[in-house]
């Protein structure tokens, strides 16, 4: 459930009107909800209240400070992938204690940086990651905590870009080798062996795959103990999936307590929870304008001033978001059209055969953009990234400016006389 909704067909994000804000902030904009926010951490947070616990945010899903500010407020951890993020978490007020490091491709400096910082724990996906990761920490004559993320073989029936758990992705270390593979660790001098991680992929819609990669951890670490290998905690990753269109997740409370149903009798084993879309997805909206009804011989065209830059999965993923009108009062005739960009690429989408009722100038909102967003934005086409904004019941705050014409040369230079 989340805070958009139209009050007198007029879409609201909380008490304030879109329309409101796209005419104060202009367009392409993107509106998050503080509120959903909160309700989605929580239903996490609270679902597992009976275990010890902790939820963090997948910051890769949407690295706003004022989103992870938010966040932090509510005394979330949060599952980083480099440096810049762990930067941003810093920066926006999270515990860096609550920080667990993940990615297979950790460099020296971001690995003496979060040392410094006093991280939770890095998730290490390869030996020689675990080499890596030893040698900074003797370095610094500290002993990094580190658990190691397995891959379950498990078949997440996601779209194959993010599948992670299968024996043919780069992530992880097959379990028939992690016995070694956390002997190896246990031989080297600067680390500490905390936990175990697994993470199978993105937007999933059924339980029964996080189950049986539960299981097949579960197994591990119970190998482990009779090894002399005790681990405090178990992170499960992310992957709960939200619905764009008639997708039927489970609730996370229900996910949660279907995990937790496993571990009654482990509860010395602290787990940890990963979302990042479970919790952002519904919680944003890019708000675009039209600019142009075009008649083609065989389709209508929307062209907005939103485009593949802003808003890369449809274009990515050929993900399907909703597209709404924030207008509903307007009497206009119905149509069925593409929502495209001004982007000089065929693939630049945000919608394809939506029935609307438009005209040029009229304003429309791409549901479910708060995840995997704004994060995925680039300046393709020299084109500034859109302004953030944050509401929080009546009030609305400018949590990014609109990127502004030098900053798309920040740092280039033309070549001396
Ligand atoms: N933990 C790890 C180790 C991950 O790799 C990911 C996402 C997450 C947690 C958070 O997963 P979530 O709860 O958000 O599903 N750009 C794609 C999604 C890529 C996800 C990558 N990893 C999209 O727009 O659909």
């Amino acid at each position: 459930m989340d805070f958009f909704n139209y009050k007198n067909q007029q879409l609201f994000a909380e008490n304030v009107s879109v329309a409101k804000i796209a005419q104060d902030f202009n367009t392409p904009c993107y509106i998050y909800s503080r509120a959903t926010i909160e309700r989605h951490w929580n239903a996490f947070d609270q679902a597992a209240h009976s275990h010890p616990h902790l939820v963090c945010y997948a910051v890769k899903a949407n690295s706003n400070l004022g989103v992870l500010n938010v966040l932090a407020r509510l005394g979330s951890g949060f599952d980083i992938v480099s440096g810049g993020e762990l930067a941003r978490v810093i920066e926006a007020g999270g515990d860096p204690a609550k920080v667990v490091f993940s990615g297979v491709g950790k460099t020296e400096p971001e690995i003496e940086y979060a040392l410094e910082a006093g991280i939770y724990c890095f998730n290490v996906e390869s030996e020689a990651e675990l080499g890596r990761i030893n040698k900074v920490a003797a370095e610094l004559d500290k002993k990094a905590p580190i658990s190691i993320r397995v891959n379950p073989d498990v078949d997440a029936k996601t779209h194959p870009y993010i599948s992670t758990g299968l024996k043919a992705n780069k992530f992880g270390i097959e379990r028939e080798r992690a016995i070694d593979v956390y002997k190896y660790a246990s031989s080297l001098s600067h680390l500490e062996i905390k936990g175990i991680d697994c993470h199978i992929g993105s937007q999933l819609t059924e339980v029964q795959p996080f189950i049986d990669a539960l299981d097949k951890v579960l197994a591990l670490i119970d190998e482990l103990a009779t090894n002399g290998i005790e681990l405090s905690h178990l992170d499960v990753g992310g992957g709960l999936g939200v619905t764009y269109q008639d997708e039927t997740p489970p609730a996370p409370a229900e996910y949660v307590s279907a995990l937790l149903d496993k571990l009654t009798n482990r509860k010395n084993l602290k787990v940890m929870f990963e979302p990042g879309r479970a919790i952002m997805a519904n919680a944003g909206v890019l708000v675009t304008k039209v600019e142009f009804l075009k008649q083609g011989e065989e389709k209508n065209f929307a062209i907005v001033d939103a485009a593949m830059n802003d808003l890369i999965r449809p274009s990515l993923y050929s993900a399907w978001q909703n597209i709404i009108q924030v207008d509903e009062s307007l009497e206009r005739e119905s149509a069925n059209y593409d929502v495209v960009g001004p982007i000089c690429e065929t693939g630049d989408f945000l919608g394809k055969d939506r029935a609307l009722k438009i005209e040029s100038g009229d304003l429309l909102a791409v549901r479910s953009s708060g995840a995997y967003g704004f994060t995925m934005a680039s300046n393709y086409n020299s084109r500034v990234r859109a302004a953030e904004i944050m509401v929080d019941g009546d009030t609305v705050h400018l949590v990014r400016a609109r990127e502004e014409l030098v900053d798309l040369w920040k740092g280039e230079a033309v070549l001396p006389e």
